[in-house]
């Protein structure tokens, strides 16, 4: 064996040169990575011996991209597209022997050997476009040549990876292999016997290319890619690589691509992808120590939380428990829990065996008594302290010692909640969003007395189903609502000064959020929290109830709504807005969409500030992520605290003074220094 550096090896297999890749985690193409994989292939091809390579990897995955961490740094080692070139380029054959995940520049470097191989659970993909980029080695002009003009553009565009299954339908993979390094070997030696020729994709032509199919594509995904620059600018490549000769293909490609690395969108979602990554990691806990175990679970309410939180464990395998107070209530979060699964089956994303596995590891009942051996409780009943509290003190008495007690509400004071048993360490918030089984967030609420073993468990337990969690301390509406709670403030405020509902929400719609405040109202409802014995007629809210508004449940908010849901301004929402502003001797004005956008944004920064200098999240991209994840605020943009970064504090701490609300602490000391929250921008 030949060490060629500290993340590459030669060895030989009798007539075959065996290179391996050991860069944990992932085997990311650093600048160790790719040198070892230069002076491996000169190495090779410089061996009489060697009569064809096999290029593998250690560890738990083929190469899974560029190193993403060093991008935008001064370059250091062999040029990726050099390396590439010694491979393509190389006089004996080059087989890629691919597990794990093959992913951007890792599926780039695969795609200059002459063959591929696989085992069956590997992956094959060119995600770029999810860190707002575009594979820039190749990838978008050598895939096409492989899985033709259609599937390219699929794939570059959504960065959906395929699997070996498809890949070698495609054409991707020459053979799957079962025991992925004598399969590498084996077929090395049949290239080798069978005098087979050394494929070059490159020479390949791009087939499937019709005629408009490129400008049907912008169309089709408009709604979907709004907003975003890269998946322009990859839809643009495999157009090149459909009409252009290769090496012009590949000059698009490059230039495109540079464009996209040094602008703030991808800024942004690289960022991104570290901080999602960060928010999982607790400070002060020790990554290692052993967790709880949470093998059942059970959900107290089976309302429109508690049904959505079941989901999230059933899918996962975990058997679920779920307690209503009366068979009626139960019956329907059962029915509504099958009815989701039986509409995911009909759209063929799950078989109707998957539903049954499913339901069958549900237990619907009316017992509290029930939960008793459930490792894991999760209360998701009206928000109301009193009943929470009730019910937590019925829970200690019921569940086992060294349960984990979360529960679900929105607001409230989890400390006071966990005061109602005799082990507060044991309990914590798990604030799902709704509907809980889609969305990503989570945010897991940190009592005064939440034991670390118990808070890890829960990150654990989040990633066990798929969510994102972000921690936060015990504060009103945690970080996500208390935010929002600053935008829906200045979004009223902003109606009665002037504005009219569609500009506001046209103003943050063009920003990159699914829709605005009022539509948002409208779809979670108007009268969430309100009734009518209690409303005084204070406010444009109690007065849009009071008519008979309730948004788009009864088709009347802030908008009227046909039978498809369509939105017209509603005038008798307008009316009672113009009554209220004449009623309060406001005269009202033009407002622009600048102040609209500043208004409804910088508080909430300001609030991001506050959280953080109350230490209620761990760090700022924390509530980036919380935001991303859980409120449709615009990836390319990186959540609210890197976008103020991306502003300016110091332009952000004057528009809040001009607008006569006072910056934060933190706010005013970074703007004061000319530093930012992240130091990302
Ligand atoms: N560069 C640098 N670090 C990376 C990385 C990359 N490409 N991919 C993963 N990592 C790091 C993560 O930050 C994480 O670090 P941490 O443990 O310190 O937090 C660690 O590797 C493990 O990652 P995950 O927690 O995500 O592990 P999973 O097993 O859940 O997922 C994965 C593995 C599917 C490979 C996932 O990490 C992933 O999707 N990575 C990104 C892949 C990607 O986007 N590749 C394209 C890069 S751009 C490119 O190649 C440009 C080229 O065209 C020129
Ligand atoms: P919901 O009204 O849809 O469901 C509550 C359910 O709890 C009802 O089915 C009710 O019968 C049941 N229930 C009441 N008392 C009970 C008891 N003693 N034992 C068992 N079941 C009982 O309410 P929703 O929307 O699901 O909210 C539940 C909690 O989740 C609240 O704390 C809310 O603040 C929080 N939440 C709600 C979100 C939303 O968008 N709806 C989002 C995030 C959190």
């Amino acid at each position: 064996m030949t060490a060629i550096n500290a993340v590459t090896d030669l060895t030989t297999d009798g007539e075959l040169g065996v290179i391996t890749i050991d860069s944990p985690p992932v085997n990311a193409l650093s600048a160790d990575v790719r040198d070892g994989l230069a002076g491996a292939m000169a190495a090779a091809v410089a061996d009489d011996a060697v009569k064809a390579i096999v290029l593998i990897c250690a560890g738990r995955t083929f190469i899974a991209g560029a190193d993403i961490s060093e991008f935008g740094k001064p370059p250091r080692g062999a040029a990726l597209h050099d390396v590439q070139a010694r491979i393509e380029n190389s006089p004996k054959p080059v087989v890629a022997a691919i597990h794990g995940t093959a992913l951007g520049g890792g599926l780039e470097v695969a795609l200059v050997a002459h063959y591929r191989v696989a085992v069956l659970s590997a992956k094959f993909g060119l995600p770029e476009v999810k860190l707002g980029l575009l594979p820039g080695a190749g990838g978008t002009q050598r895939l096409p040549r492989v899985v033709g003009a259609r599937k390219a553009l699929e794939m570059v565009t959504t960065g959906t990876p395929i699997g070996a299954k498809a890949a070698a339908e495609f054409g991707l993979i020459d053979a799957i292999v079962d025991d992925l390094r004598a399969g590498a070997i084996h077929f090395a030696r049949r290239v080798l016997a069978e005098n087979l020729p050394l494929h070059r994709v490159r020479d390949k032509p791009v087939l499937g290319v019709e005629e408009g199919m490129f400008d049907a594509y912008r169309r089709a995904q408009a709604k979907t890619f709004r907003g975003f620059e890269a998946p322009e600018a990859n839809i643009q490549c495999i157009e090149a690589a459909a009409t252009l000769p290769f090496d012009e293909g590949m000059a698009v490609e490059r230039r495109l691509f540079m464009g996209l690395m040094t602008g703030l969108q991808s800024k942004a979602q690289r960022y991104v992808f570290f901080a999602e990554r960060q928010a999982n990691k607790v400070d002060g806990l020790d990554p290692d120590a052993p967790l709880l175990p949470v093998k059942s679970v059970g959900v107290i309410g089976a309302g429109t939380m508690g049904g959505g939180i079941a989901m999230n464990f059933l899918n996962a395998g975990v058997p679920v428990t779920i307690v209503e107070t009366r068979q009626e209530a139960l019956d329907r979060g059962v029915a509504t829990i099958r009815r989701n699964y039986d509409n995911t089956a009909a759209k063929g994303r799950m078989t109707a065996a998957d539903v049954d596995t499913r339901m069958g590891l549900l237990t619907p009942t009316l017992d509290m008594g029930a939960l008793k051996d459930a490792d894991l409780v999760i209360e998701a009943v009206f928000e109301n302290m009193d009943l929470k509290k009730d019910i937590f003190g019925r829970l200690d008495g019921i569940a086992k010692p060294g349960a984990i007690l979360a529960s679900n509400t929105s607001y409230l004071n989890v400390d006071e909640i966990a005061a109602a048993t005799s082990r507060p360490d044991h309990v914590l918030g798990l604030h799902f969003f709704s509907p809980a089984n889609v969305m990503r967030l989570l945010e897991v609420v940190r009592g005064a007395k939440t034991d670390g073993q118990v808070l890890a468990t829960a990150m654990a337990t989040a990633k066990t189903i798929g969510k994102v969690a972000v921690v936060s301390g015990v504060c009103h509406g945690f970080i996500g609502n208390r935010m929002l709670e600053q935008r829906q403030r200045q979004a009223m405020a902003l109606i009665v000064e002037g504005a009219l509902p569609e500009q506001v929400d046209r103003v943050l719609f063009d920003f990159g959020f699914p829709m605005g405040p009022f539509q948002m109202s409208d779809l979670a409802g108007l009268d969430i929290g309100w009734s009518a014995e209690t409303s005084k007629g204070e406010t444009i809210r109690d007065r849009l109830c009071e008519a008979g508004l309730r948004g788009q449940k009864n088709g009347r908010g802030f908008y009227d709504y046909d039978a498809q849901r369509n939105r017209t301004p509603s005038p008798v929402a307008e009316k009672i807005i113009l009554d209220y502003a004449a009623e309060k001797g406001v005269n009202r004005r033009e407002v622009s969409d600048a102040e609209i956008l500043e208004r409804c944004l910088y508080p909430m920064v300001n609030e991001g500030a506050k959280i953080l200098e109350e230490k209620m999240a761990q760090r700022a991209s924390d509530i980036d992520i919380v935001w991303i994840n859980g409120y449709g605020w615009p990836v390319y943009r990186g959540g609210p605290m890197f976008w103020a970064d991306s502003v300016g504090l110091a332009k952000v701490a004057e528009a809040l003074g001009r607008y006569g609300i006072a910056p934060a602490a933190l706010l005013a000391r970074l703007a004061a220094e000319g530093k930012s929250f992240t130091g990302a921008v």
